[in-house]
């Protein structure tokens, strides 16, 4: 071991570079346009694979964007991992607010700053890098490894879904180990046991049959903006609760024990409220920041259009608009129950004077994995020995659709071994990775291939 961990830290200014170039490619999913990036991403990622000496590298077309699977069996008798990730990425815009171009990576006090850096794609290298030097040293690993790499994570993971439905033999394995999640505080190792579901639908009010002359016709149709907003409004009572009829029916309440966990972990609403800018924090009444984040269901406007939105004037009435909402989904709620509820509920607040659609775009099923399998044991040992501190656990408020399934699919326990940080970025300009917690991280994962293996 101690071989392996002197040849990562040996390695380290290497795996920047190869990370630059990971990071290079423009693999945004949910823009067509980008289709080659996405092809040419997942060649990469089978590249590094092959290089890392796994014995079978395959990338699996479906029906979106390819998969990347690796593996490598030479350990009979030793349990399975199966490491997951996502080489996709978000979209850049707002363009001009990131300070260097989102695919031409810097490094900059010790952060790699680029689109994907954090989210997912650093995160994913420490994994293949972890497993490159157990090869490089010990000419083997300890445990038996396969990777699934997928590039539709930020569009749902329908495709993976698919395949896993297809493939549960080839996927099989004793626990999914999995580094797309924030550390609790920078330094501080960190496990994740909850991660919310999500509700992502989008809101068409549609009006007259044109864009109108608001001088010539305003004040005598429904605006559809208009309209939107005042649906939009009557979503939320002035407590901060979603007012939709039994949508907190299937919350569930979190134990005394583990609200006291919560307050041991001395989170700073003062600190928080300042890094986002803003002089007071809002949300729903009688709870706490860190359980508005990890355990309650909220409702947010995420995008609205509609209208003239160009530089200047243009006086117009418009003949629709539209609202992506995306709701957060806590245990035991179901996204698709939540999505009927909220389609019945807005057909009964849309007036007579406009068309109300609802179109469901992804849904993912919130998690809580158990605290006690060997797997989770072994990586708070494995993070521990690369921190040199004690292992916190927490939730958090994002979601990773695809967990919720290898659950039931794979009857794997699930280690959401995080390295990023919620400060860096991610879905938005500048997103940057800390170098040291890529570092840390590819200890962390040597280790706990090591620990594991003795299970
Ligand atoms: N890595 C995130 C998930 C995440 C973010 C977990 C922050 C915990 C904290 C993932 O890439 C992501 O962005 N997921 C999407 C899923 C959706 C697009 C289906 C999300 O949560 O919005
Ligand atoms: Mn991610
Ligand atoms: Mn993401």
């Amino acid at each position: 071991m101690k071989e392996v961990i002197r040849y990562i830290k040996d390695n380290r200014g290497n795996y920047v570079e190869e990370l630059k170039d990971f990071l290079r490619i423009p693999s945004i999913s949910t823009l067509p346009e980008h289709k080659d990036d996405i092809e040419k991403c997942a060649k990469f990622v089978a590249e590094k694979l092959k290089k890392a000496s796994l014995s079978r590298v395959e990338i699996f077309k479906t029906e979106g964007h390819p998969l990347v699977y690796g593996e490598w069996l030479g350990a009979p008798g030793k349990p399975t991992v199966l490491i997951y990730g996502h080489y996709d990425v978000q979209p850049v815009d707002p363009i001009e607010l990131w300070n260097n171009p989102p695919f031409d990576p810097v490094v900059k006090n010790g952060k790699i700053f680029a689109r994907g850096a954090t989210d997912d794609k650093g995160q994913v290298f420490m994994h293949i890098k972890s497993v490159e030097a157990f090869f490089k040293t010990e000419g083997s690993l300890p445990l038996n490894v396969k990777f699934i790499i997928e590039g539709e994570e930020e569009i749902g993971s329908e495709s993976l879904n698919a395949f896993i439905k297809r493939n549960s033999e080839l996927l099989k394995c004793d626990a999914v180990l999995i580094s797309d999640t924030p550390l609790y505080k920078a330094g501080v190792p960190t496990l994740t046991y909850g991660l919310r579901g999500l509700a992502y639908l989008e809101v068409e009010v549609a009006g007259p049959n044109r864009d109108l002359h608001s001088g010539t016709f305003g004040g005598t149709v429904a605006n559809p903006i208009n309209t939107l907003a005042n649906i939009i409004s009557k979503l939320h009572d002035k407590n901060g609760k979603i007012t939709i009829p039994n949508f907190y029916d299937d919350v569930l309440n979190i134990s005394k024990k583990e609200k006291e966990n919560y307050k041991a972990l001395k989170f700073s609403e003062k600190k928080f409220a300042e890094d986002l800018g803003v002089s007071k924090l809002n949300g729903e009444k009688g709870y706490s920041t860190l359980e508005k984040i990890w355990v309650r269901p909220t409702l947010d406007c995420n995008g609205i259009i509609g209208g003239f939105t160009g530089k200047g004037a243009k006086t117009v009435l418009p003949a629709k608009a539209i609202s992506k909402i995306s709701m957060r989904l806590v245990p035991n709620q179901d996204p698709g129950t939540v999505v009927k509820q909220f389609v019945r509920y807005i057909k009964k607040l849309a007036p007579e004077t406009v068309k109300v659609e609802v179109k469901d775009l992804h849904g993912s099923l919130p998690c809580l994995t158990p605290l006690e399998d060997p797997a989770i044991v072994a990586a708070s040992r494995a993070m521990e020995k690369a921190f040199g501190k004690k292992t916190v656990y927490v939730r958090d408020g994002g979601s990773i659709p695809i967990v919720p399934v290898f659950t039931k699919k794979l009857k794997a326990a699930i280690v959401l071994m995080g390295l990023g940080l919620n400060s860096e970025n991610l879905h938005s300009p500048n997103e940057h990775f800390d170098l040291n917690h890529f570092h840390l991280g590819i200890i962390s994962s040597a280790y706990f291939l090591k620990e594991y293996s003795d299970n």
